[in-house]
């Protein structure tokens, strides 16, 4: 599936998120492009059972202060719910965020630069969170449904049971509110199970922010609480957008997070285009209550940078920001928002299909796995292009082409051969399907 993203409904099934069958464009996104038009109604968070022990209002916790580059027996573990791979955790401590000159580096300190003009000194900054999480904060602590989808192995990265590569920036929110923190932004590298394409990658970036704000702000603004965080948070986050396009027009749309509500996204019609910036909403107030003090009200969003990046600096492949090759890297420099990636070259794509019977326990994250282990960047993109089911014996084929095509270099014939064959061979003998 292309994308599943936490504002799918927890009952929604893989398919009724995948809109790749039936859109040739995909909808923008809110964490890489992890956005997907989701076609039903979620279920409120308030409806929701809690999964877990929260702990106590007002007591603060401290924060795990673990940084670095893990190592990588604590990543790839044995265990058997472990599911990261070598391919993943050579990414890990890469710190694209951290790198002034970097596209991605630049998008997160112009956001910084912008909170710090409209309220100096007020959002702390965090942007070295230990990727590796527990459940419990990447989940529980932001109410998302214990039958979400976003919970599963095949969308997540299990280090074992209860420790996930975090799939989002919200894991570190119950936490540093717990540290007592009224106002933050917490930047990370965000790992996620996915379908590759030029907008899609296992590894991206998000940037979470939250506000909070205490009674005598919202009788003082003659509002109530809701309103007040509401009308501040539209009004930060539409400044945000000019900011970093220029004088867009914004528009607001009704989404639902289990972690706020109201919740919304924000686009901004931008070269002809609406698109999908972030989302965002009043924080659910349970997890105020539960892990700062009580009698508060807070605002949350959350936006990945590679979206914004890859709009703001025509950057067309998501795979570009990964790439060491000065002919990308020298178009960007630190504090420069008007910078516009010319390519260099488009080297010229190969493709090769493969068609198998299909078996119950067949994933294409699965499958994308496999092939980015095989083929590492060189892959550009993995699609289903025919499926059918065979009416006398049930069975169903898919049939998927590869893409592979270098940012850098012209490939061989040879060498893309010899990826798809082990492709064909490891596809055939791990993910229990039926070469045709
Ligand atoms: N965590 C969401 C995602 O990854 C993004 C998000 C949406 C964060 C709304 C928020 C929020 O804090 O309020 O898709």
């Amino acid at each position: 599936m292309a994308l599943r993203k936490l504002n799918a409904p927890a009952t929604a099934g893989r398919l009724a998120n995948d809109t790749r069958q039936v859109h040739t464009v995909r909808p923008i996104l809110v964490s890489a492009f992890h956005g997907r038009v989701c076609p039903l109604a979620f279920k409120p968070a308030s409806k929701l059972g809690r999964t877990h022990a929260v702990a106590p209002a007002c007591v603060a916790a401290p924060v795990e202060l673990k940084t670095g580059k893990p190592r990588r027996e604590d990543v790839i573990t044995g265990s058997p719910d472990n599911n990261v791979t070598d391919y993943i955790y050579e990414k890990m401590g890469m710190d694209l965020h951290r790198q002034a000159d970097h596209p991605i580096g630049i998008i997160k300190q112009a956001i910084y630069d912008y909170f710090e003009s409209r309220n100096p000194g007020l959002f702390q900054k965090f942007d070295d969170r230990y990727p590796i999480v527990s459940t419990r904060a990447n989940f529980d602590e932001v109410l998302v449904p214990a039958d979400h989808v976003s919970r599963s192995p095949n969308d997540t990265y299990y280090v074992n049971a209860n420790t996930v590569l975090r799939c989002h920036t919200s894991a570190h929110q119950a936490e540093t509110l717990r540290a007592g923190h009224p106002a933050f932004l917490v930047t990370g590298d965000v790992y996620r199970r996915d379908s590759i394409d030029a907008t899609h990658y296992p590894v991206f970036h998000q940037m979470e922010g939250v506000r909070v704000f205490s009674e005598h702000e919202w009788t003082a603004a003659g509002l109530t609480a809701t309103q007040l965080a509401e009308k501040d948070l539209k009004g930060a986050l539409e400044g945000l957008a000019k900011h970093l396009f220029g004088d867009v027009e914004c528009r607001w749309i009704d989404a639902y997070f289990p972690f706020t509500e109201p919740s919304f996204e924000l686009e901004i019609f931008f070269k002809g285009k609406w698109l999908e910036v972030l989302g965002c909403g009043v924080m659910q107030q349970i997890i105020l209550d539960d892990n700062y003090k009580p009698g508060h009200k807070a605002w949350a969003f959350g936006l990945g940078l590679e979206r914004l990046a890859m709009v703001l600096f025509d950057v067309p492949d998501i795979r570009l920001f990964w790439s060491n090759d000065d002919r990308f890297l020298k178009q960007f420099r630190a504090g420069d928002l008007s910078a516009r990636f010319k390519p260099y070259s488009k080297f010229p794509a190969c493709y090769k299909d493969m068609a198998f019977w299909v078996s119950p326990e067949f994933s294409e994250n699965n499958l994308c796995e496999l092939v980015r282990n095989i083929g590492g960047d060189l892959v550009e993109e993995v699609t289903c292009i025919d499926t059918f089911t065979n009416k006398k014996t049930g069975r169903t084929s898919n049939c998927f082409r590869i893409t592979y095509r270098s940012m850098e270099r012209s490939l061989t014939d040879e060498e893309i051969n010899a990826l798809q064959e082990r492709v064909r061979q490891q596809v055939a003998s791990e993910l229990k399907v039926e070469l045709r």
